[in-house]
């Protein structure tokens, strides 16, 4: 039976895309926009970052790629058995450059990210109290315009945080993209996410 698996079209696409041709695998062409491709024996879904590992837990996909960021953010119940290497970043929290701003004393806090779950469980872990915003995106503009005195974000060469005039301030976790896959797949289709994971392994950097 093929397998389907559950991509990123964001900035993870490109290390997947070079993963899969290393391991000799077929991958679809990036200038299609169908986001449904069968092909060599698999099935593939091309959606949001976010949505992979909801495609994963629910069979709907029987494996995927996404980030250790967005699986500790949606804490999804789903196999993580390979560190694929690529797509490294570190989750931060970042404050205005120069402001000096120590969250830990601050009498309020207010904190914009789109990693609301990860960003309110390190704050309660620091015995502060923040209140988190949700937003979607460019949330390096939110301390500027006064949404917010910091951010919880990725940060992967650093020149979002420099061009908005921010400055991290602590690590949160690191990322990698990781291969996941479906509890009750890794079971019924025991062999062929193995002959996949096994080829994947080989190709991984
Ligand atoms: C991500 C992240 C940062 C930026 C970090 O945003 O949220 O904004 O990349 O990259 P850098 O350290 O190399 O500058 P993304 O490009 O996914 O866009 P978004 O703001 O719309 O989420």
């Amino acid at each position: 039976m093929s397998l389907t698996v559950a991509l990123s079209k964001g900035k993870l696409l490109q290390g997947t895309e070079a993963l899969w041709r290393r391991a000799g695998l077929a991958f679809p062409e990036a200038e299609g926009r169908k986001l449904v491709v069968a092909m060599d024996g698999l099935r593939f879904l091309f959606v949001k970052d976010q949505d992979v590992p909801t495609y994963v837990e629910y069979g709907v996909a029987d494996c995927g790629v996404a980030g250790r960021d967005v699986l500790l953010e949606a804490g999804s119940d789903v196999y993580e058995p390979l560190d694929l290497g690529f797509g490294r970043c570190r989750l931060v929290v970042a404050r205005p450059a120069g402001s000096g701003l120590e969250y830990r004393r601050a009498a309020s806090l207010r904190v914009a990210t789109k990693y609301p779950r990860i960003a309110s469980g390190h704050f309660l872990g620091r015995g502060v109290s923040a209140e988190i915003v949700k937003l979607s995106g460019s949330v390096e503009i939110a301390p500027g315009l006064g949404l917010a005195d910091c951010i919880v974000d990725v940060v992967e060469t650093g020149r979002t945080l420099v061009e908005n005039g921010l400055e991290p301030v602590e690590d949160v976790a690191h990322s990698t993209a990781r291969f996941i896959v479906n509890r009750a797949s890794y079971h019924a289709q025991r062999e062929a996410v193995s002959r996949l994971l096994a080829t994947l392994q080989k190709a991984v950097a």
